[in-house]
């Protein structure tokens, strides 16, 4: 019998402004989602939540995209939006495109990781959730973690993970998918990687025996909408050790504060700062942007843990390094590349600008 993790994410609301998910609403979603547990529809869940995002962490035996676990998610942030509602807590319900389930949650708002997998003796998973960003976030660390020997010693060392892993790549724009095998063909891939605002890693699979390594929710919200109705903030998922990187060598490539696109008005690149849960509150010029890391053990479709994997003083130097970029980032205030591409912007007024100085630009001779 396989287990199936299912990530679903979504900002219902926040205080003060978008920077923290109510307790009551964590609480709420809890309660729905302990139901669901008695009900025998989940295995497990832990409820948590990176900044203005809650995180629904989910184990069960339906399989990836299973309508009731998807349904069940929607409802418990519907519920969750009421209270907020209720507290004028802000950006209730912003990330609920639809007021209508039907069937499944992908395309209606909230960001989905799932994967499904048959357990092995033990089982470490990790999880991640991000705030203030983008789901190609997650293309650095992920190819450092899967691709890069300079980052996982086992790539050369360890047998089992030596012939390396197949990155399936979306192309989030023209909603086309690739497969690119590494070490074979890394560099094609970093040619598509590099773009992180178009082409984003969905699955790794191991090319052994195509077994399933990690899955990252692509959803990009302001596409999705066709309009800016909030972030895309990505979930991910990891598998660990025995044949894949150990859990050391997951985590590791966040001790560099990669920029990242999302900070402030979704508009301004910023460093992607590694953060104990307890921290994931983006507070300067709504910011920087997050990522925390939650270590669980899956026995037989229960979570055994989390341990936060960030919340160590070995991260402390990146968080110091991330604060330091932060700085300099900002004394560019409106300029690139602090400020993203023109194209880029969650919301802008720029064209607002061009369309009200049109008459006044005249040729250049
Ligand atoms: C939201 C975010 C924030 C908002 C900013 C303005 O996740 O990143 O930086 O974009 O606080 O918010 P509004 O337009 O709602 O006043
Ligand atoms: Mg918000
Ligand atoms: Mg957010």
């Amino acid at each position: 019998m396989k287990t199936t993790i299912s990530v679903i994410k979504a900002d219902v609301g926040s205080v003060a402004g978008h920077a923290v998910a109510h307790k009551a609403l964590l609480k709420k979603c809890d309660d729905i989602l302990n139901t669901a547990q008695q009900e025998g529809l989940l295995e497990d869940y832990h409820v948590t939540n990176c900044g203005d995002d809650i995180d629904l962490i989910m184990t069960h035996k339906n399989g990836e995209e299973n309508e009731e676990v998807h349904q069940l998610a929607w409802n418990a942030f519907q519920e969750a939006t009421k209270v907020a509602r209720e507290l004028k807590l802000y950006g209730a319900g912003q990330d609920l495109l639809s007021d209508t389930f039907s069937g499944n949650i992908k395309g209606m708002g909230p960001g989905v990781a799932e994967m499904e997998f048959k357990e092995r003796p033990s089982d470490p998973v990790i999880i991640f959730c991000c705030d203030k960003t983008e789901p190609g976030a997650f293309n650095l660390p992920l190819f450092r973690m899967f691709a890069d020997p300079f980052n996982t010693a086992g790539l050369v060392i360890d047998p089992s993970l030596h012939n390396g892993y197949e990155f399936e790549v979306f192309d989030v724009m023209e909603h086309k998918k690739v497969k690119l095998s590494c070490p074979s063909e890394m560099y094609d891939l970093l040619a598509l990687l590099g773009t992180i605002s178009r082409y984003v890693i969905k699955h790794i699979y191991r090319k052994d025996d195509n077994e399933i390594a990690a899955s990252v929710s692509t959803e990009r919200l302001n596409l999705m909408a066709g309009r800016y109705v909030g972030k895309d903030d990505p979930v991910a998922i990891v598998r660990s050790q025995s044949g894949f990187p150990a859990a050391g060598e997951v985590v590791e490539p966040f001790s560099f504060p990669h920029l990242v696109g999302g900070w402030m008005r979704g508009s301004h690149n910023g460093p992607l700062m590694p953060v104990a849960q307890r921290n994931a509150h983006p507070i300067r010029f709504d910011g920087p942007p997050r990522v925390i890391a939650l270590g669980f053990q899956i026995a037989d479709a229960k979570l055994v843990g989390p341990l936060d994997l960030f919340d160590d003083p070995a991260f402390d130097r990146s968080r110091d390094q991330a604060s330091e970029v932060a700085e300099y980032m900002r004394r560019h205030g409106p300029f690139e590349p602090h400020r993203l591409p023109a194209d880029e912007m969650e919301y802008t007024t720029l064209p607002g600008v061009l369309e009200k100085l049109e008459d006044r630009f005249e040729d250049i001779d």
